[in-house]
C-alpha cells in the first residue's frame, strides 16, 4: 500500500454575505439568541442561479492552483453533499461537466456532514492501492435552497460553501495515520428531508408542507453529536498511537460552536489547537471540514510533518474521524 497525502487544497464561499443582524429584520429571531446558542455571526448565501456544482468547480479550480497539478491529472472526483443539484444524476456529473474532464469516474457521496471524512477515506483507499494518481474530493453545500425560511429552529443555521483537496501517493512519511467511520440509520429521524424521494414522492401536499425541506430535532442531535465525537476521535487516537499532545491540529465538523466547545473540554483538547470558523460561515454540512482544512493549510497553520486530528458527525446519523499526518 502507498501512502498518501493532500497536495492541494481550495475553497469558494459565495460573496453575499447574511448576518444575524440581516436575519432579526426577516424573522422572529436576534443576533444575541444565534450567537450564545450555536456561535454562528454570519454565513455565505448562493445567488439564486448558482447550483452546488458551480461551487465544487470553483473550489476545484483553487485547488488546483494551490498544487500545480491540471485538470487532466485528476483521475477521479468524489463530491460530499447534502444539497445536490439533482437526485441523479450526481453533483459531480454536473461538476464534471462544467470542468470538462470527461470520462474518469465521478459520484456523490450522501453522508450529509460525514460526507467529507468518508469521501476522504474512500479517495485514500483508491490512492493507496495504485489505482488511481489524483483523486479530488470535495465537500460542497447550498443549504439555503433546501431550508425552510419560515423555520426559525433551522434556518439560521446553515451556509453555503464548499472545499476541495486532492488526494495524492507520497514518497515522504505522510499519510492517514488512522480512520474510524460509522453509521446509525436508527436515528435517521432527527435530521432528514423528509419528501422528495420515493418515501414520499413531490406533490401539492408536501409542497404545501415544506417537506421538502431540513427537518432537524436540534436539542437530540447536540447531545449525539458531543458523544460521538469525542468517542471517534478517542478511536483514531488510540489506533494511531497518539495522545492529544502529537496533535498539532484539530478541525473538527462545525454545526454549534458549543458541541465543539464541549468536544474539546471532554477530550482536553486546547480550544487553541483547533480551527474554528462557525462564526463566519455557520453550518456548512459536507463542506465545512474542508473548507476549515483550506484556511488552515493558507494562514499557516499546518506544516508538513503536523498530525491533523478530523473528527465529524451529522444526518444518518453518520460519524467519522481520522489521523492525517500532513
Ligand atoms: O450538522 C448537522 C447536525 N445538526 C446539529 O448539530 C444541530 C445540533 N443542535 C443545536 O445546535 C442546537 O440544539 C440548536 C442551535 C439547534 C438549538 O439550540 P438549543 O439551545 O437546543 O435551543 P432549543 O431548540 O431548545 O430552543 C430554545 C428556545 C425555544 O423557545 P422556547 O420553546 O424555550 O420558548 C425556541 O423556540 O429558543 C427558541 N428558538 C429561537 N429563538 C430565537 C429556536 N430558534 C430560535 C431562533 N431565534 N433562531
Amino acid at each position: 500500500m502507498r501512502p498518501i497525502k493532500i497536495v492541494g487544497t481550495g475553497s469558494y464561499l459565495p460573496p453575499k454575505v447574511l448576518t444575524n443582524f440581516d436575519l432579526e429584520k426577516l424573522m422572529d429571531t436576534s443576533d444575541e439568541w444565534i450567537t450564545e446558542r450555536t456561535g454562528i455571526k454570519e454565513r455565505h448565501i448562493a445567488d439564486p442561479d448558482t447550483a452546488t456544482s458551480d461551487l465544487v468547480v470553483e473550489s476545484t479550480y483553487k485547488a488546483l492552483e494551490n498544487t500545480g497539478l491540471e485538470l487532466k491529472d485528476i483521475d477521479a472526483m468524489i463530491v460530499a453533499t447534502a444539497s445536490p443539484d439533482t437526485i441523479y444524476p450526481s453533483t459531480a456529473c454536473w461538476a464534471q461537466k462544467k470542468l470538462k474532464i470527461p470520462k474518469i469516474p465521478v459520484f456523490d457521496i450522501s453522508a450529509a456532514c460525514s460526507g467529507f471524512l468518508y469521501g476522504l477515506e474512500i479517495a485514500s483507499s483508491l490512492v493507496e492501492t495504485g489505482r488511481y494518481r489524483n483523486v479530488l474530493v470535495c465537500g460542497a453545500e447550498i443549504m439555503s435552497k433546501i431550508v425552510n425560511w419560515s423555520d426559525r429552529n433551522t434556518c439560521v443555521l446553515f451556509g453555503d460553501g464548499a472545499g476541495s483537496v486532492i488526494v495524492s501517493a507520497s514518497e515522504g512519511d505522510s499519510g492517514m495515520l488512522a480512520s474510524y467511520l460509522g453509521a446509525d440509520g436508527s436515528l435517521a429521524e432527527l435530521l432528514y428531508q423528509p419528501a422528495g424521494g420515493t418515501q414520499m414522492p413531490a406533490s401539492q401536499e408536501t409542497i404545501d408542507k415544506k417537506l421538502h425541506s431540513v427537518h432537524m430535532q436540534g436539542r437530540e442531535i447536540f447531545k449525539h453529536a458531543i458523544r460521538t465525537m469525542e468517542d471517534s476521535a478517542k478511536r483514531v487516537l488510540k489506533e494511531a498511537d497518539l495522545t492529544i499532545d502529537d496533535i498539532a491540529l484539530f478541525i473538527p465538523h462545525q454545526a454549534n460552536l458549543r458541541i465543539v466547545e464541549a468536544t474539546c473540554e471532554r477530550m482536553c483538547i486546547s480550544m487553541d489547537k483547533t480551527y474554528v470558523v462557525i462564526h463566519k460561515y455557520g453550518n456548512v454540512p459536507a463542506a465545512s471540514i474542508p473548507l476549515t482544512l483550506d484556511e488552515a493549510n493558507r494562514t499557516g497553520r499546518i506544516k508538513r510533518g503536523d498530525n491533523i486530528l478530523f473528527a465529524g458527525f451529522g444526518a444518518g446519523f453518520t460519524w467519522g474521524a481520522m489521523v492525517l499526518k500532513w
